[in-house]
């Protein structure tokens, strides 16, 4: 806060801010006060529909006073307890709860969880998991890791290594062996489809071609997002997924679905894994996990990834990888509660009963200026923008601007607009994005 202590003027000096150009939002901020329902309050107290579930995690809403009255009795009895060696019953109650709905078939349920704190954390554990299974059972040489341009999994040095966008790595060192497959853009034959597209299941084959340059024998893992969601909401060509299992199966891959953002109802199912029906060797989470309101990650792993490193002396570390504040006390209270209310308002499928409005409502925006593609899968939707001539992104953040300053929170990589708002969404809330994001998008030059 400032000296004279206004609660709406703090000084903005000190804080780096993360994935944000800070010159210019100091010069201009957008500040979020508080949140209830579908909506936050800025700082200039007006009300600002949330079209994002925050940074896709506030699946259930905001303000949720079951959540905050859990963490607070839970710092009450047990504010932190350390997890190596030891441990605390609240973090083996939330695993239970999470292996109930864990991702994949019933008798088949990735339902071995292991504690993180963030999306990035997740996938560097997962990475780190396929690599020691693998050396587990005899493969010590495959330690390649395969993931997909224009996928996000973070900002650790894993994550940034298999994903596929470049100005997260362009600056920074990658681990060696990584790949990629090509993504499975293609405006040309799948523009303005709903649900997802029929051309591109060819493009799996691309792990068939990496199998041929390097060998099976090098390759640990392959890691894909189910439907990318930070780059622009590119959704899995029809046969894509089941196709990539397929080829890992044959050639010993293990294979990853990163579910930060697709885990916790966001498609309409529990998991990415069980709306497509492909079930993947190890899953990603965060997010959605404690309805953003503590920060928490957790990686779902097969019996089979599990059970090979459950050998040895029963006194030998299994996996020597864990953190500080794997199963925090406060994060597990809120998680647990997190899936009370997922439960019993029936969130993790609410996406399905909205999915018809939901598309219905976005792609009413097809023939508005600029918007070359509308693709919708669950409760989310990309609308891509045609980019200004030699400044791409401008376009879209001008219209991001514009949505916020008319009382809606979007969201916008490159000059893709990106929806998920928050499970609990009405109708009346698409009819709102839809007239505010329409008026912007008529305004934008
Ligand atoms: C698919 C995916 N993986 C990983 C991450 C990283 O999560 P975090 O920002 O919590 O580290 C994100 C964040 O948006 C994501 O979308």
């Amino acid at each position: 806060m400032n000296v004279h202590n206004k609660p709406n003027e703090p000084v903005l000096d000190s804080y780096w801010m993360p994935f944000t150009a800070n010159r210019q939002f100091k010069a201009a901020p957008r500040l979020l006060a508080s949140a209830e329902g579908m909506y936050y309050t800025s700082a200039d107290g007006r009300q600002v529909l949330d079209g994002t579930a925050g940074l896709w995690c506030v699946n259930a809403g905001h303000g949720r006073r079951q959540i905050a009255s859990a963490v607070e009795r839970q710092l009450t009895q047990l504010d932190f307890a350390p997890s190596f060696q030891m441990g605390h019953p609240i973090a083996f109650d939330f695993a239970e709860r999470l292996a109930e709905i864990a991702p994949g078939p019933d008798g088949a349920k990735l339902d071995r969880v292991f504690y993180t704190g963030s999306g990035s954390e997740s996938v560097d554990t997962a990475l780190k998991m396929a690599i020691a299974y693998q050396r587990a059972i005899g493969q010590g040489t495959r330690t390649r890791l395969i993931g997909r341009e224009r996928g996000y999994h973070g900002v650790g040095f894993g994550g940034i290594s298999v994903g596929g966008i470049l100005n997260n790595r362009r600056v920074f060192p990658q681990l060696a062996g990584s790949d990629h497959l090509r993504h499975t853009h293609d405006l040309a034959k799948n523009a303005f489809v709903k649900g997802q597209p029929e051309h591109g299941v060819e493009l799996a084959d691309d792990l068939e071609r990496l199998v041929a340059l390097h060998g099976a024998e090098t390759i640990a893992a392959c890691i894909v997002e189910p439907v990318a969601g930070s780059t622009g909401v590119l959704i899995p060509p029809k046969g894509y997924l089941e196709k990539l299992r397929a080829i890992c199966d044959k050639h010993g891959i293990l294979l990853i679905f990163d579910e930060v953002i697709t885990g916790f109802g966001r498609l309409g199912a529990a998991f990415a894994t069980d709306y497509f029906g492909v079930t993947p060797d190890l899953v990603t989470t965060a997010k959605g996990l404690t309805n953003g309101a503590i920060p928490m990650g957790a990686v779902f792993a097969s019996r089979k990834v599990h059970d090979a490193l459950m050998h040895g002396p029963e006194n030998a570390i299994e996996l020597f990888h864990g953190y500080t504040y794997s199963g925090h006390p406060a994060a597990c209270a809120a998680g647990i509660v997190t899936l009370d209310i997922y439960r019993d308002e029936g969130l993790l499928t609410r996406a399905a009963d909205l999915e018809d409005d939901w598309q219905t409502a976005m792609h009413s925006l097809k023939g508005l200026p600029h918007v070359i593609d509308i693709r919708t899968i669950g409760l989310i939707a990309g609308i891509e923008l045609a980019s200004r001539d030699g400044a791409p992104g401008t376009r879209a953040y001008d219209v991001f601007v514009d949505c916020f300053e008319k009382g809606l929170l979007i969201r916008v990589t490159g000059d893709i607009i990106a929806f998920s708002p928050p499970l609990i969404a009405e109708k009346k809330h698409f009819e709102d994005i839809v007239s505010i994001l329409g008026d912007a998008l008529k305004r934008a030059a």
